[in-house]
């Protein structure tokens, strides 16, 4: 990688995406810069801050609002740091919407795509061209994301599809959550499974496209699995929480993947859990009643 550096998390201002600030500022050097980006100012301020204080702290830490679901201000970010520092060398996307148990899913479904698939489709299209050689771009997405957790009827739409196509698909749901049509074509009330599939899908295009490439230069590209972490989203959605990792704990492997030199082929493209890769084709559905899952 370069002499310096700079990394950038989305929704980084809490939970495992603050974890990761975290462990970058303190495992980088302090030429580089990380970017702690969210999408209100003074969330994104404080954490800034906060991480920059902190005793184990060595990079520079500097705080940007960036509302992932603005796609122009994604493609505009990714075009300033190309045009002020040459390009980027660590992209994490990492943001979600928080969706409670006690919420309807198809009420929040624009809300949750946007910030999870639109904007993920985003942050490939507009960092991928912008990734210096060596670097690391990664969207965090779950073990739900293989493709075997969608239902048969729908597993052509994701499976060895381009971007373009991952994209027509997410908007697919989405107007199948719109029309009251989604159930009944296969798609599950749970928004997670079909949008964490569709960013590994997703990944798995990009990656596709310039595995060669990447691989010569030691660039990674992947999605990754950070297993159950103890946060704000996940925490309302778990009874038993004796097996959740920290945040902290739980970004150790993702920076190991960031920091380690050099792409080892078989993660190049592959959706990683605790560095290794998952089978895309794994999983089964879950099981729902009356939209309810059945954990
Ligand atoms: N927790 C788990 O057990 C678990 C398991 C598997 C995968 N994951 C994945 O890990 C990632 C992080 O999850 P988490 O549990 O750390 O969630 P979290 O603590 O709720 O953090 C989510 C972050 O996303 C931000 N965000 C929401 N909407 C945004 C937007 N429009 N633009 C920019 N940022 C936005 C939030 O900002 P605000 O503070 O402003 O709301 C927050 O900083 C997610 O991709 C999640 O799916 C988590």
């Amino acid at each position: 990688m370069n002499a310096s550096r700079i990394a950038l998390v989305t929704g980084a201002n809490q939970g495992l995406g603050r974890a990761l600030v975290e462990g970058l500022a303190a495992r980088m050097s302090p030429d580089d810069l990380v970017l702690l980006t969210g999408r209100n100012h003074r969330r994104v301020t404080d954490a800034a801050h906060e991480v920059g204080r902190l005793p184990g702290t060595r990079a520079r830490v500097e705080g940007r609002v960036l509302d992932v679901t603005d796609t122009d201000a994604v493609t505009r970010l990714a075009e300033d740091l190309h045009a002020g520092h040459g390009g980027v060398d660590v992209v994490i996307s990492n943001a979600v919407a928080r969706v409670g148990p006690e919420e309807s899913q198809a009420e929040r479904a624009d809300e949750f795509i946007d910030v999870s698939n639109t904007a993920t489709h985003a942050i490939l299209r507009s960092f991928g061209p912008v990734l210096r050689p060596g670097g690391r771009l990664l969207v965090v997405a779950s073990s739900l994301g293989t493709l075997g957790h969608l239902d048969p009827r729908l597993r052509h739409l994701f499976d060895g599809a381009t971007l373009d196509q991952v994209e027509y698909a997410v908007e697919s749901w989405r107007g199948a959550i719109h029309n009251r049509t989604a159930q009944e074509a296969g798609w599950p009330v749970w928004l997670n499974v079909p949008s964490k599939v569709a960013q590994v899908a997703a990944v798995r295009a990009l990656a596709a496209e310039r595995r060669a490439r990447d691989l010569a230069t030691g660039t990674l590209i992947a999605s990754v699995c950070p297993g159950m972490v103890d946060t704000a989203t996940s925490r309302p959605w778990f009874s038993d929480y004796s097996q959740a990792q920290s945040p902290a704990q739980a970004a150790a492997a993702l920076l190991d993947l960031v920091l380690t030199e050099g792409a080892d082929p078989t993660l190049y493209g592959e959706l990683i859990r605790f560095g290794k890769p998952l089978d895309w084709h794994d999983g089964t559905p879950p099981v729902e009643q009356d939209g309810i899952l059945t954990p």
